[in-house]
């Protein structure tokens, strides 16, 4: 018995790296498959079989899957991943939001075709497969379902060099706020990841520092400590638990902190002058300082 044994999923981006170990663990528990890849190169540009190759090596591996290489970013492209699902395997429970793109530049050198490539692949590409499933989870009354999106430290603490990519992935989160909502009458769950893995996205940086990424490197930071986090959040177990960001990589697992009001001054009578916000806005920086500070102290790793 796995344990999600008759699920259907959609991993998108699963031709490679973090996608395809999400893909092999989830069939391994007993799912099947649609592994979605266009197989092109980090930039967003060209396209390749790579699916068919996770396919096989799902298949090999005595479990079931098809493949499917329609582009995220496109409405179509979502609405054909759904139904690959359907007419392969007649329903679909889980869509992992996994597939994504870099175009790194800094806000002087960023073009427009940079912006709008990278915007596509992560928000629009999360809107558009996810926009299908929603419905069909409405129309069909379906309970039970799971979505789980890929954020990125990136949007969420913000990274240099990296404003379209930040911009997007913190526009995820959002999204999944408000999906995690507008889904929770089906018991639908919404999740999001922000990973953290050696794969081609990452290891060009890691190297670009002159640092080594050998096979050590690779099992103790490989994609496949990412996949877990995610199985996990597909099963039974995981019921109830959604709109949640979790942390995950090099052996790590960890919950994050949502946006919250950390301290807070209300005027009752007429609006603040600028004299007053000189006294107020020093107390609000030192609250939210001490609120990092505890923040880092208890999330300091616990050792297993
Ligand atoms: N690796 C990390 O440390 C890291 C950190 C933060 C966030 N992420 C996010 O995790 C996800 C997986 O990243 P990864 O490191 O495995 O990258 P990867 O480049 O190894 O894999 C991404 C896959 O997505 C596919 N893809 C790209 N555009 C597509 C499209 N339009 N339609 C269908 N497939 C498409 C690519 O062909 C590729 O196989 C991404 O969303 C990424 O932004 C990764």
């Amino acid at each position: 018995m796995g344990r999600l044994d008759d699920k259907v999923a959609v991993v998108t981006g699963a031709g490679r790296g973090i996608g395809r170990e999400i893909a092999m663990l989830l069939a391994s528990h007993g799912a099947k498959i649609v592994v979605n890849d266009l197989g092109g190169n980090t930039d967003g540009t060209g396209t390749g079989k790579i699916a068919d190759d996770v396919v096989e090596e799902i298949c090999a591996a005595g479990g079931e899957a098809v493949s499917n290489t329609d582009s995220v970013a496109e409405v179509a492209g979502g609405e054909a991943l759904l139904q690959t699902a359907i007419d392969a395997f007649g329903s679909l429970d889980i869509l992992i939001n996994n597939a994504g793109i870099l175009r790194d530049k800094t806000i002087f050198n960023m073009a427009e075709s940079d912006w709008d490539a990278v915007l596509a692949v992560h928000l629009k590409g999360h809107y558009c497969c996810s926009r299908p499933f929603a419905k069909y989870i409405r129309e069909n009354n379906r309970t039970g379902c799971r979505i789980i999106n890929f954020s990125s430290v990136s949007g969420l603490f913000g990274n240099f060099g990296q404003a379209n990519y930040g911009a997007a992935k913190a526009g995820i989160a959002g999204f999944s706020r408000v999906l995690a909502l507008e889904l929770a009458k089906y018991g639908c769950t919404v999740n999001t990841i922000s990973p953290g893995a050696l794969t081609r996205m990452t290891i060009p940086l890691r190297e670009g520092r002159g640092e080594e990424v050998g096979d050590s490197e690779l099992e103790q930071s490989g994609p496949q400590h990412i996949a877990p986090i995610v199985a996990w959040l597909a099963t039974e177990a995981a019921a109830g638990i959604t709109s949640e960001i979790f942390h995950t990589g090099y052996g790590g697992v960890a919950i994050m902190q949502q946006p919250a009001v950390i301290k807070q001054f209300k005027k009752t009578d007429g609006v603040w002058s600028l004299d007053e916000l000189d006294a107020v806005v020093p107390q609000l920086i030192a609250a939210k300082k001490a609120n990092v500070e505890a923040a880092k102290e208890a999330g300091a790793a616990v050792e297993i």
